[in-house]
């Protein structure tokens, strides 16, 4: 696995809990599997890792550079690698810093990409599959079907996921020498998109399968509308994509081993779930709010996540609802300041809390009843799959992996785990949440059953790392094994 983000070391969102989990589920299944990424800063702090002596040569086109690869090993069949190279990753956060993302980062992560190549040369391994994720690992499948065509690593094949296709990776042209892969791939029908490199069009391109994170948005990004200007690519490979759903790590998000919990609880135990809300409300001064449900989120903050829709009708929720809100994420700035806001002149109804914080995001998804996902998109997310399996519904988009992995609530049968609506419009989610609180007060029966049903949902790996074990064989034999 090559990836940016692995959790626990490196995290904005979803992908590093993906990436760690399908790793694991994979070892878990008798195989042996490697994770690379790069040490960023702060990563040699959390975990003691054992450093290589001989330096990594890392081979670009330009001449060689030479790196050190660190190692940390959690069991023998799942090693974790990392790559230090100071100039790109000391210092530096994953993709950006206050001022936005770093105008070094294709060269970072091209460097990454292929010390991770030279590192196998290295160690040495030979991995049958090299699996790579999204826009910033793109030219890994470029290297093995070029550069390494005639060497060992020409025998591996590549599966490339996409995570997000909205994050593209444009690249100026020459970093294609930077890279020392070949000028013959720089045709718009590779890897060239408006005279630049298109990092993730070219993974998409060369790798010899491609997965998604869930079936509908496997279908859905081959339509103009969530294409992001590449379904026509996708199309033209079709066969050869895959949607598979996330599932959860049910080690780390586990209701009665929860860590970051001071009660622990089950589908037949939610007395511990009732005392950390309990908990929760008495930190704000919000006991007398106790049987008001809480509509949490938590989550990046971004278009695709649609929370401007919420920031829109917080103020007339509290009005005529009665219901909590309590607010968890980071990104646009004029959100955060939104939510600040907000919550400063509804204190009694609403907080919000601006940072990234993992024990935090636990209790909120613990204690709520609700959590909020008005997704624009959302590939699979994996906010929705914590909260069911923590018995708080999700409210949430039709699409993607929201559409698949979240039954709308059925009035007649109170089946369902989660409410669902279709319009990207402030007024559906508003009429959204009102059926949820509506669901709660006047119909308890029906909510303690779908919290049951959700609470009972097998959200496993094992299923979809079955199904990426079938790609990775599917790779092997396009490649002619
Ligand atoms: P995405 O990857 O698009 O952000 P996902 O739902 O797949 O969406 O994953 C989001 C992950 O990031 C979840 O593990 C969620 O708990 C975590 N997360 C998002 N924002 C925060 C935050 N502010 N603090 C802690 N964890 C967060
Ligand atoms: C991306 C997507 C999210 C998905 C995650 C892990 O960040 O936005 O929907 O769950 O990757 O695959």
């Amino acid at each position: 696995m090559i990836s940016p983000e692995c959790t626990p070391w490196a995290q904005t969102g979803g992908l590093a809990d993906a990436v760690v989990a399908l790793a694991r589920s994979i070892a878990q299944q008798g195989h042996d599997v490697r994770v690379f990424l790069p040490l960023y800063d702060g990563i040699l702090e959390k975990i003691p890792l054992k450093a290589h002596e001989a330096p990594l040569t890392v081979h670009l086109g330009m001449g060689q550079s030479y790196a050190r690869l660190w190692e940390c090993e959690e069991e023998a069949s799942l090693r974790f690698y990392f790559i230090e190279y100071q100039r790109y990753f000391q210092g530096r956060a994953i993709y950006a810093d206050a001022y936005g993302d770093y105008s070094d980062n294709p060269e970072r992560f091209v460097f990454f990409t292929r010390a991770v190549l030279d590192a196998c040369y290295q160690l040495p391994w030979i991995p049958h599959i090299f699996h790579a994720h999204d826009w910033t690992t793109g030219l890994l499948p470029v290297y093995l079907e070029t550069v390494e065509r005639d060497r060992i690593l020409g025998h591996s094949a590549s599966v490339l996921t996409i995570h997000n296709l909205q994050h593209h990776g444009y690249a100026p042209k020459n970093i294609l020498d930077f890279a020392g892969i070949p000028w013959h791939v720089f045709r718009s029908d590779a890897v060239e998109a408006y005279d630049q490199v298109h990092m993730l069009k070219a993974g998409l391109y060369f790798a010899q399968k491609l997965t998604t994170v869930s079936p509908r948005y496997a279908q859905e990004i081959q339509t103009p509308d969530y294409g992001h200007g590449l379904d026509s690519l996708l199309r033209f490979r079709a066969a050869d994509l895959i949607g598979i759903c996330n599932g959860i790590d049910t080690i780390s998000w586990n209701p009665q081993q929860d860590s970051f919990l001071n009660h622990p609880f089950d589908a037949l135990h939610l007395k511990g779930k009732h005392r950390l809300k309990q908990e929760l409300y008495a930190q704000w001064g919000w006991e007398s709010a106790i049987h008001s449900p809480c509509f949490a989120v938590v989550s990046r903050f971004c278009e695709q996540k649609g929370l401007d829709l919420l920031a829109n009708i917080i103020q007339e929720l509290i009005q005529h609802m009665a219901l909590q809100i309590v607010i968890l994420g980071q990104g646009d700035g004029p959100l955060e300041s939104q939510f600040r806001d907000l919550a400063q002149q509804f204190p009694q109804r609403c907080h919000a809390i601006i940072g990234f914080d993992t024990p935090l995001s636990h209790r909120f998804l613990a204690a709520s009843d609700f959590i909020i996902m008005p997704s624009r998109f959302e590939p699979c997310g994996l906010t929705q799959l914590y909260a069911m399996h923590y018995g708080s519904l999700p409210i949430v988009r039709e699409t993607g992996g929201l559409a698949d992995t979240v039954e709308n609530y059925d009035e007649q049968s109170g089946n369902g785990t989660g409410f669902v609506f279709r319009d990207i419009s402030a007024g559906a989610l508003y009429d959204t949440i009102g059926w949820a609180c509506s669901t709660y007060y006047d119909r308890p029966q029906h909510f303690s059953r779908m919290q049951q049903r959700a609470m009972h949902l097998d959200l496993s790996w094992d299923r979809s790392s079955r199904r990426y074990l079938d790609v990775y064989r599917w790779a092997r034999e396009a490649k002619g094994y």
